[in-house]
């Protein structure tokens, strides 16, 4: 019997009786003013100027690239990508005909390798890279920020398994030219599915709306919507339908928004849990194992532990512990993506020295807020006890 979910909801029983008491007053379910609500809520707790709500953090991630292809500003459609993230950081370039760099992982935080980036952006000279801020803990990002100003590129910041997160005082997602975030269920919050984009850049803003809904400017303000109609000299009649992006449908719900704007409201309450289990966590474990060392005045905030044994055979050997107290795990995120066969029957396998190890190696352990000391530390010990200490 399971003991420990890896995931738990964070709506709860309080969302759910809200939710209803929502339903019956019989509102308006698709998007609607409680998606806009939503999305200046979030930019406001994130500090940015404009966020976009989709159906998932998937979907975040495709909206970020097709924006960037369609804004017609990269010089070059090389795309860095991480080894370490999840198949949808690098999904879509793939599908948008980017020509995708695999980079090695960092030994501290396990996003991007700072060496090996500095090295393919001096030889490939890609106009775009794409950072996973790996599992809540934040990159060096004073560094890939120096890298950015010295090589000049776009920065797609994936921080959908780290809401909460900060560097520096400020938080995880408000450095990328955009960000995208996930609100999948066993995430730092939940809208059943869902996602978001975050961007300080007008222009991008645009695009995201519009390529959110079909390609149209019904979502955009007045003045942006007012300047399509007059360029493309657009009738009144035809105004609504008229497309001007090759478009999706990404958006989610106004049900969804509802379920989002009271998980925002306690999101730093469960961030707090999450964090300081993830650092009772790190007590106990660190000594033994290899884990992400964080930068520097940053605040960690992850929805599982994840931790790196010394070898595939200790690994076997934790995992039949933990499944022998019912506590589930699973492989580290995705491992190494270059090894997965979406990206190896393309362009071959690609081995780094530190994402195989995480890739063979690596663990994930529950961290959810419902967690309370005695049971980190009971989890922890399992893990400790599988390897003898
Ligand atoms: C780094 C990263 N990016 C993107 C996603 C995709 O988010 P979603 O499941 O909401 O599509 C995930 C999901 O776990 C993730 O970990």
């Amino acid at each position: 019997m399971i003991q420990y979910h890896l995931a738990e909801d964070t709506i709860d029983n309080k969302d759910i009786q809200n939710l209803i008491r929502w339903l019956k007053s019989y509102p308006r379910l698709t998007k609607d003013k409680l998606t806009t609500q939503l999305q200046e809520k979030w930019s406001r707790w994130l500090g940015v100027k404009y966020s976009v709500f989709c159906n998932s953090g998937s979907s975040a991630n495709l909206l970020m690239y097709a924006v960037l292809d369609q804004s017609k500003k990269l010089k070059n459609k090389k795309v860095v990508v991480p080894s370490v993230g999840w198949v949808t950081s690098i999904a879509p370039a793939m599908q948008f005909g980017f020509d995708p760099i695999m980079c090695e992982a960092d030994p501290d935080t396990f996003g991007l390798d700072l060496n090996h980036l500095e090295s393919i952006l001096k030889t490939e000279k890609p106009a775009s890279v794409l950072l996973v801020q790996v599992l809540g803990v934040p990159h060096k990002m004073k560094e890939i920020m120096a890298l950015k100003k010295k090589y000049g590129f776009y920065l797609l910041e994936d921080a959908c398994a780290a809401i909460g997160a900060s560097y520096q005082g400020k938080k995880v997602g408000a450095f990328g030219d955009m960000s995208s975030f996930s609100y999948y269920f066993g995430h730092q919050i939940s809208t059943i599915e869902g996602g978001m984009v975050s961007t300080n850049n007008k222009e991008f803003l645009d695009l995201l709306l519009m390529l959110r809904s079909h390609g149209w400017s019904k979502d955009l303000d007045s003045k942006s919507h007012r300047a399509l109609v007059k360029k493309y000299k657009i009738d009144d009649f035809h105004s609504p339908f008229v497309f001007y992006k090759p478009g999706f449908n990404l958006r989610s719900t106004d049900l969804n928004a509802y379920i989002g704007l009271g998980q925002v409201d306690k999101l730093d309450r469960i961030a707090a849990a999450r964090q300081a289990n993830h650092a009772r966590y790190k007590k106990l474990l660190a000594p033994h194992f290899y884990i992400q060392t964080p930068p520097e005045n940053s605040t960690v905030c992850s929805i599982s532990f994840g931790a790196v044994a010394q070898s595939t055979e200790e690994r076997r050997g934790i995992v039949r512990a933990l499944e022998k107290q019912g506590i589930e795990t699973r492989i580290f995120s995705a491992g190494n993506l270059g090894l997965h066969p979406f990206w190896y029957e393309r362009y071959g396998k690609k081995s780094f020295p530190v994402a195989d190890r995480i890739h063979h190696c690596g663990f994930f352990l529950p961290n959810n807020p419902s967690l309370k000391p005695k049971d980190v530390d009971f989890i922890a010990q399992t893990v400790l006890s599988a390897i003898n200490k």
